[in-house]
């Protein structure tokens, strides 16, 4: 194994760092082709032009992938799209719409929750499936009229990390892709867009170069049993990621919550002993997201804030600032997820768990 980790202590670290080659693998076609249908296959182009909403089912990671996509698929291409937790929608009495696109995201593709509610959505009438998923020729993929593979490479800790950001590429094409076709994407845009995509492993290194400075954090977190996480629109699912890490790896209690809504409850938690780490770039919702950090703060809660360049944040007692890469745009998601990934490694280091197989998780759920 110790081969195979190169200069790294753990397969999660490994995969953490290698997200700027799975992302620039995973953007190559796009780069190529530019937003066309043929990205998700020889038919995609036939199918998706009747599409004219998206479902989208996966479990775990990928169900915040998911949750991300959501943003952009509703604002960017103007199509309408609910998530939905695979376990929870293959036993629902849901009503199907054939003009839907089914999306299943999943890593491994072999998910048995997301295949048997892929094959759920089928049994109901929807015939138009997309698989996005990272191993070729799984069940899932197999299973689905279209597929967009994620070139993240083979991913071993269980806590998915590049295969995540590779979803999120994978998701932000296909809303591109579905914008263009409904005469939503000016050539501009697109351009933009793919000028955007050319830029984002550079920024997702620099990300990576944060490395130290989160240590640091993750060194005051490793003691404590709880942390919250909080984000605001297309950033609280990357809250819902980074709250998913830390615990599965590093077995410390975490909550992520969209930050409107922490004076409906959770504040009444937030006293000196709980951490609260907030996802800040500087998008339309900033200034109500300082005003929540400000309640934290009024309860003694310290701040752990990641904001971006532009988003005039600074230190001061019981707030700490690490700045992340500017000018991701509409990427910013992809960027703000490796900060989260990389806290999380750090805090369950200074634990001691068993950072690639932590207790009681599998990589693959292939049983109910
Ligand atoms: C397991 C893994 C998670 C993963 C989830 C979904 O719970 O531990 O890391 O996100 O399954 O897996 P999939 O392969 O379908 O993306």
């Amino acid at each position: 194994a110790s081969l195979e980790l190169g200069p790294y202590s753990h397969f999660m670290q490994k995969e953490i760092h290698e997200q700027p080659k799975a992302l620039s693998d995973t953007i190559e076609p796009l780069l190529e082709a530019g937003f066309v249908p043929e990205l998700f296959g020889a038919n995609a182009k036939e199918l998706l032009s009747k599409v004219d909403g998206v479902l989208i089912l996966a479990c775990g990671t990928s169900y915040y992938a998911g949750s991300v996509a959501r943003y952009w698929l509703e604002s960017i291409a103007s199509v309408p799209c609910q998530v939905e937790i695979a376990s929870e929608y293959r036993y629902r009495d849901a009503v199907a719409n054939p003009n839907w696109l089914v999306v299943t995201l999943s890593q491994s593709g072999e998910t048995l929750d997301t295949m048997e509610a892929l094959k759920y959505a089928k049994s109901l009438g929807h015939d138009k499936t997309l698989s996005i998923c990272n191993v070729r020729e799984s069940a899932i993929p197999r299973s689905s009229e279209m597929v967009f593979y994620t070139r993240a490479g083979a991913e071993i800790g269980v806590a998915s990390t590049k295969a995540f950001t590779t979803q999120l590429l994978a998701l932000f094409a296909l809303t591109a892709t579905l914008a263009k076709i409904k005469g939503r994407l000016s050539d501009t845009q697109e351009q933009s867009y793919l000028d955007a995509l050319r830029h984002l492993p550079g920024s997702v290194q620099h990300a990576l170069n944060l490395e130290p400075q989160i240590k640091i954090w993750a060194d005051r977190f490793a003691p404590k049993e709880h942390a919250l996480f909080l984000g605001r629109g297309v950033h609280y699912p990357i809250a819902l990621e980074g709250a998913l890490k830390l615990k599965e790896i590093s077995y410390i209690h975490a909550e992520a919550y969209p930050a409107g809504e922490l004076k409906h409850g959770p504040l009444a938690l937030v006293d000196d002993n709980m951490p609260v780490v907030v996802i800040a770039p500087n998008d339309v919702l900033l200034e109500k997201v300082k005003s929540n950090m400000q309640e934290v703060r009024a309860r003694g809660g310290e701040l752990f804030v990641f904001a971006d360049l532009d988003s005039h944040f600074s230190e001061s007692e019981g707030v700490h600032v690490i700045r992340t890469p500017r000018h991701a745009g509409v990427l910013s998601p992809v960027v703000h997820a490796v900060p989260v990934q990389i806290l999380a490694y750090h805090a369950a280091l200074q634990r001691g768990t068993d950072v690639d197989k932590p207790r009681n998780l599998a990589k693959s759920v292939t049983v109910e």
